[in-house]
């Protein structure tokens, strides 16, 4: 069988094969100190064997939990952020029909909240589920992200004023952290079902947890397909695997040896629409990993062919501290072909015959050739189909090399120290219980 598969031709006209390689003891360092747990971060290293180490029973689990959801709810809404979302929101957009919303489906619809504290999106939800059969996931592993929390004390209210409370406490799932923060003792209080985030698996680093897993099979998705997909690469991209054979140790070098010459952001490229969602986990699995002591390539991503429409000018001529890294998806679940026309008014005759994938593809290397002459260094990544097991193997894939690269960059990719400055300030702005001192201190500032 196929796996997914790695391509840099594109980048040595910007730096050479020696450049890249020079970056080979760095990655077998960094490989080595992740298996071995030898460097800052190693309390967070719980993803690296996550594929090996679930077990069929736990799938099961995860399984008969979707199935309780599938069967009693027309609409699931899965609360939470960052890490607690957007894996999940990736796999099921990546798999989902994109009019899935239009059509009669199988299963309950999957909608997410927890990730903003837009009223307008929040009073939108509530009158959306009014009079639904609904049920919760509530993701959050500190059980006090005030996000997720403010959703779901209003989702929670409205759940148990709909079903009643002794229903709504069986349509309600937790996954957060065994035994610290608010939402295990509302889960405990409230007997709900609840899943555990290990304490050594960071958000951005959970889809393979309950966290992606359990929406993800709600949503109707094979989960064993993806956890076999991930399975897969965490074989093929193990420290055993001889550097030039190892995609995510050969991805990892590449960056850093374009970060070294200039290339301070990485544009994740895609041509399906459907895989918008997963250059958003892409970016925070990133931008959170590297983004840190005054380093990091910046993680940025583009629809094509729509934002060439958008952002094309600036790739193509703007500032040359880019590069691009493009999913390509070999072939397409659909067949669809340009319909021939007698008159010919729009002049597209020219296409009659082919498929639309067809068209999509030469866009794409028309558009690689482009930016390549442009001066903007282009990686591919090729996946044969969007199914699960090769989404699984790209999480994988993007994980481990997030992992290596961090280590290589000379950072500890698994904290984020940085996220707390906005929240210490909201606190203080609301008069949050404990936050006085900052609370006069950042109204002295207004
Ligand atoms: O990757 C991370 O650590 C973050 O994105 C968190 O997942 C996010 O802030 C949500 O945190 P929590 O799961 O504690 O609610």
């Amino acid at each position: 069988m196929k796996n997914i598969s790695l391509n840099i031709d594109k980048v040595t006209g910007f730096v050479t094969k020696e450049q890249i390689v020079a970056f080979k003891p760095q990655v077998e360092a960094a490989q080595k100190a992740l298996e071995e747990g030898t460097l800052p971060g190693n309390d967070f290293l719980g993803w690296l064997h996550l594929p090996s180490s679930i077990t069929k029973e736990f799938i099961n689990e995860l399984k008969s939990a979707a199935d309780t959801l599938r069967q009693h709810c027309e609409v699931v809404v899965v609360a939470g952020i960052g890490g607690s979302y957007l894996g999940a929101r990736a796999v099921i957009e990546a798999l989902s029909n994109n009019f899935a919303a239009l059509l009669e489906s199988n299963g309950p619809r999957i909608v997410f909240a927890g990730h903003n504290i837009s009223e307008d999106y929040l009073s939108e939800l509530t009158a959306y589920l009014k009079g639904k059969k609904f049920g919760v996931i509530n993701i959050s592993k500190s059980g006090t992200t005030t996000e997720t929390a403010l959703a779901f004390r209003l989702l929670k209210k409205q759940c148990e004023e709909q079903w009643g409370k002794e229903m709504a406490s069986k349509v309600i799932v937790a996954i957060t952290d065994a035994v610290k923060g608010a939402a295990r003792v509302t889960a405990d209080k409230e007997g709900y079902k609840s899943f555990i985030i290990p304490d050594n698996v960071g958000g951005r680093f959970s889809v393979l947890t309950p966290v992606g897993l359990l929406p993800i099979a709600v949503a109707g998705y094979d989960i064993e397909a993806l956890v076999n997909g991930a399975l897969q690469m965490e074989k093929d991209c193990s420290p055993a695997v001889p550097f030039e054979e190892n995609i995510a140790a050969v991805y990892a070098a590449t960056r850093n040896a374009l970060y070294a010459s200039g290339k301070k952001i990485e544009i994740l490229v895609n041509y399906q629409p459907k895989l918008h969602f997963t250059s958003e986990w892409w970016k925070q699995l990133y931008g959170e990993s590297e983004g840190k002591d005054q380093k990091g390539i910046f993680p940025a991503s583009v629809d094509f062919s729509t934002d060439l429409h958008s952002m094309g000018q600036w790739i193509q001529e703007g500032e040359r501290t880019i590069f691009e890294t493009v999913l390509s998806v070999e072939t397409t679940n659909s067949s669809l072909l340009v319909p021939s026309d007698e008159e010919n008014l729009d002049g597209l005759n020219f296409l009659a015959g082919k498929h639309v994938d067809e068209v999509n593809k030469m866009a794409e290397l028309g558009t690689q050739l482009a930016h390549v002459d442009g001066g903007v260094p282009n990686i591919r990544i090729s996946i044969p189909v969007l199914n699960e097991y090769y989404i699984g193997q790209l999480i994988y894939f993007f994980e481990i090399a997030c992992g290596i690269s961090g280590y290589v960059l000379g950072v500890n990719p698994f904290n984020q120290p940085g996220v707390e400055a906005y929240k210490k300030n909201m606190f203080a702005l609301l008069d949050k219980p404990g936050y006085e001192e900052e609370s006069k201190a950042i109204r002295a500032r207004l």
